[in-house]
Formats: C-alpha cells, structure tokens, sequence
C-alpha cells in the first residue's frame, strides 16, 4: 500500500451515511490507521442498517457515534467536543440526501450537526444511484459544497447494487485516503507565494544553436505542482521543457541563465520562497553568431565560453528572512558537495542527487535524494516518485520556515 505521510498521526472523523458502499467503510477504517490516524467514526441511523456499529467500533478502537439525542454518548463525547477533535472530516459513502442537508445546513442528526460545527478539511465519497448522481439537484447541492471547499472523490464506474450498470459506486478506500492525503495537505501552504525554478537553460551559439543539459524539468514542475496543491500561490521560473504547467501555477517562460536570473529578480520581493530547481547552465558562448556557423572549410571548432551569473549566489544579497532552496546534482562526494553548496549558495536547505544512481536525476521519473538542513540534520530518502520527493521537500522547507531558522 502506498504510504501517504500527510495522514500519519491525524485524527480522522469518519461519516457513514446509509447507502450499500458502507461496507467499504470498515476497510477504509483499517487503511486509514494503517497511515497512522486515529479514526473516530460516526454513524446515521441508515447506516447502521448497512454495517453494525459493533464492527465499526471494533475495527477504529474509538467510540461510535449514532445519535444526537442520546445521553450516555453525548455524556462520553458531545457532538462540539468530536468536531473539534477533528483534523479532518471524511464522509463515506454520502448518500444524495447527506449532501443536500449538508449542502443547506439542515442539522437533523448527530453527523449533520457535527458537519456545520466542524472547521477542518472536509471530504466527501458520494456513492449513489447513477440517475440520482446525474440529478441536477444532486449536482447544484455538490456545487454548492465544492463552492466552500469541500474536496470530493468522485464515485467511479461499475455494477450498482441496483443490478443496473453506470457511475455511481463509492470510490475505491484507496482512492479515498489519497484524497484525504491530498485535502489534509490543501492548505499547509496557504498564503505563501513561492518562486521554482525548473528546467535546463539554452545558452545560444548561434540562431539555431544552443549549449543546454538534460534536465526535463520534471522536478521543478512536480515542486510547483505540489506547492500549488497545498495553497501557495506559485510562480514558476522555467526554462524550456516538454511538460504543461500544473493548473494554477504562474509561468514565466525564460530561455537562457540570464534571463532566468532576471525573471527571478523581477519576482523576488513578492515571494517568501525560492526553490531554485533549474539545471542552470554554468557557462554560455561568449558571443552569439548573428548568422548560423558554416561547417565548410572547417576540421574542427572551438568556442569560446564564458561564465553565466550563479542566480542563488547573486540573489544571497536579498535574502533577507526567505527561505532558500537549492539543488546538488553530485556524480560523486554527494554529502560533502551537497554540504558545500548549501554553504557557499547561502541556503537553508538543499537537495542532493546522486545522478549515476539508477531512477535518479535528469529525465527519470523517480528520484533518490538527501535533504541537507542549514542545522546539519541529513535525511536520506529512498527511491521515490518526483511528486513524491517534492512533498517530502516541501515538509521539511516546512519545518524550517515554521522553527524561524532561517538564514537572514
Ligand atoms: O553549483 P551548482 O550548479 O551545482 O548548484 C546547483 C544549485 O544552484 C541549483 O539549485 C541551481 O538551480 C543553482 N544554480 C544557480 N545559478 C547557476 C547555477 C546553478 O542558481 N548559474
């Protein structure tokens, strides 16, 4: 099973309304401790004709929650004391009729009251009917829901408990704590503008030559990517590569190191941090031909090049109370490299590769890094996807931020 660190040590208020996908509820459960969280579930009263809130209270360890009006439970844990314990809301399967309570703050039952007191990350499984699913109502009270930030995951294709074939079945449970991965983390970034460099750069011989690497750009998009899906407002600094820009990222399409090194200028001072993931190029031609280089006549060339800016080192001046990111793609001495960037650069984390290793560095879609602190802390991750890594990127530049250590 994939590990979704987001989720490790949270508490999950799991809703089970009364629709046949809450059977899947009990291996939804086990998963979601399995990650690590504490789950406390709450039951409608239809549920109940589903699956026993004996099994439920079994499998979570937590007290079940079944009605509102009922005095030994509340005396246990009133319906505001489970809101607020709660660092994120599942509901799981959410029949037609949850969601236009929920969607109209009809506060009928201990799961509706619970839903308009709770103030963290709320997500939804809807499983229903497909008719009812492609009902407007149904549709307008999913809007009206998705409007005030409820995330959703959506109910996927297949046999209905109708016998009839079509959408409406509840998402698998693994689908479902992806989601809840994904929702815990929306927000850790809000309110945080951050600049990611990507990509290689081209440094011009002449109009139809250049001077480039093998970077793709795939982990600088995967950084922006994911800052973007926990709430920053991100510019992306990107030189040219073949991968679309996540949705709700700013890109500034850039060419060579100097125009990089301008486009991060010009977007500095609105941003806090910079994560410089670009394959800069160290050195450009020191003139750049106005006509293309004629191969007649010629037994061999060479050219003459000139240093490019180090951006991260003309930026350290600015620096202020940001935080710094940099990036070691090391051959050999990855540690002591790595160390020796982070040093010299100003920065207050970096990520090192070893580019030899197998699935690591330019063009692969995994990665294996170690994330270097300014305080010397070093953690070696293993082999992971790129999306992965710039989550665990993202966590620790986190820590860093929230500690207050950082470089100035
Ligand atoms: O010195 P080296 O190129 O290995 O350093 C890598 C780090 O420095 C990366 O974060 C890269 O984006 C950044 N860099 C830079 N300007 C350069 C070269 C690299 O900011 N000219």
């Amino acid at each position: 099973m994939k590990r979704h660190p987001a989720i490790n040590g949270i508490k999950v208020l799991l809703g089970i309304t009364g629709g046949i996908g809450a059977y899947k509820s009990a291996e939804l459960i086990r998963l979601f401790m399995k990650q690590g969280a504490e789950v406390s579930v709450v039951m409608t009263r239809n549920a109940t004709q589903f699956i026993t809130p004996l099994t439920v209270e079994t499998l979570s360890r937590n007290p079940v929650g079944t009605d509102l009006f009922s005095l030994s439970e509340e005396r246990s844990i009133d319906h505001i004391s489970r809101a607020r314990w709660a660092d994120l809301m599942v509901i799981a399967p959410a029949t037609a009729n949850y969601l236009a309570k929920a969607a109209h703050g009809i506060a009928d039952d201990l799961l509706t009251t619970i839903s308009l007191a709770a103030t963290c990350p709320v997500l939804i499984a809807p499983a229903m009917n497909s008719a009812m699913w492609d009902h407007v109502t149904v549709r307008s009270n999913l809007e009206i829901l998705t409007s005030r930030g409820v995330a959703v995951v959506p109910p996927t294709e297949g046999e209905l408990a109708c016998g009839e074939e079509g959408v409406g079945r509840m998402a698998d449970p693994e689908q479902i704590v992806a989601a809840a991965a994904a929702a815990i983390q929306l927000h850790d970034l809000d309110g945080v503008r951050v600049l990611v460099t990507a990509g290689p750069t081209r440094e011009a011989v002449d109009p139809v030559r250049f001077l480039s690497n093998r970077s793709s750009g795939k982990m600088g998009y995967a950084l922006a990517e994911a800052a973007a899906t926990r709430g920053a407002e991100v510019i992306l600094v990107s030189g040219p590569a073949a991968l679309d820009p996540p949705s709700g990222v700013t890109l500034v399409s850039v060419e060579s190191a100097r125009e990089m090194l301008a486009a991060v200028r010009a977007n500095l001072k609105a941003c806090q941090w910079v994560i410089m993931a670009a394959a800069v190029a160290d050195f450009r031609p020191s003139a750049v031909l106005e006509s293309k280089l004629k191969k007649k006549g010629r037994q061999g060339l060479s050219l003459d090049l000139t240093a490019n800016p180090d951006i991260l080192k003309t930026i350290a001046a600015d620096k202020g109370n940001r935080l710094y990111i940099g990036f070691a793609a090391e051959t050999e001495d990855l540690l002591e490299n790595a160390r020796a960037k982070l040093e010299g650069k100003g920065l207050d984390l970096i990520v090192g590769n070893d580019v030899t290793e197998r699935g690591s560095g330019f063009g692969s879609e995994t990665n294996q890094a170690v994330i270097i602190l300014r305080d010397g802390t070093v953690e070696r991750l293993p082999l992971m996807t790129k999306r992965e890594l710039a989550d665990q990127i993202l966590d620790q530049s986190m820590r860093c931020w929230q500690s207050g250590d950082v470089d100035g």
